[in-house]
């Protein structure tokens, strides 16, 4: 599609930010931007962060604390999408980047806790900074999930 002048969209937008960022990348990577039908990095990140989660409840109910605090502390610092994808979805969220940067932060100190309550082999704890990181995984999803998944995805 030759580029002309047309109205931004946040797609374009994104597309800017990607040039700018591209005096910090390798030319391959600007020329190999990811396009809609492109896997996200975001989405296999959070298949693992599901994954975890049911190791996570998993270890709880055996209370087998050194599995918890394993898979709390690969929540806590899961891997970011590379630098272009970010920029995409950081130009997408706009206006709403604190909440879903909120939403990440109380994920990240949640899993903290949970790691910490598990080396305490504190149950109770565990079970009540579990419930924390489900309200940021939810939250996050509720206010951003579908209108995500209509823009990266095309509704799929
Ligand atoms: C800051 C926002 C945010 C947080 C926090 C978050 N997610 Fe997500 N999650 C998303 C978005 C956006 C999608 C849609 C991704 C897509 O469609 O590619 C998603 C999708 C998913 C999916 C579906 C992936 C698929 O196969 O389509 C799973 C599973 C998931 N998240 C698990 C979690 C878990 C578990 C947590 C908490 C530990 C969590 N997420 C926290 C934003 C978030």
């Amino acid at each position: 599609m030759p580029p002309t002048p047309r109205t931004p969209t946040p797609r374009r937008v994104a597309v800017a930010l990607m040039i700018v960022a591209g005096s910090l990348l390798p030319a391959a990577d600007a020329a190999d931007a990811p396009d809609r039908t492109a896997p996200m990095a975001l989405t296999t990140i959070m298949r693992d962060l599901g994954h975890d989660m049911q190791g996570a409840t998993d270890g709880i109910a055996r209370e087998d604390w050194p599995a918890v605090a394993t898979v709390a502390a690969r929540i806590a610092d899961h891997p970011q999408p590379p630098l272009a994808e970010k920029l995409r979805i950081l130009a997408f969220v706009g206006k709403d980047t604190g909440h879903f940067r909120g939403y990440d932060q109380q994920a990240h100190d949640a899993a903290q806790q949970l790691a910490q309550a598990a080396q305490r082999q504190d149950g109770t704890a565990a079970i009540a900074a579990f419930a924390n990181l489900q309200g940021a995984c939810l939250g996050c999803h509720q206010q951003f999930r579908k209108p995500f998944r209509e823009h990266f995805h095309g509704g799929r």
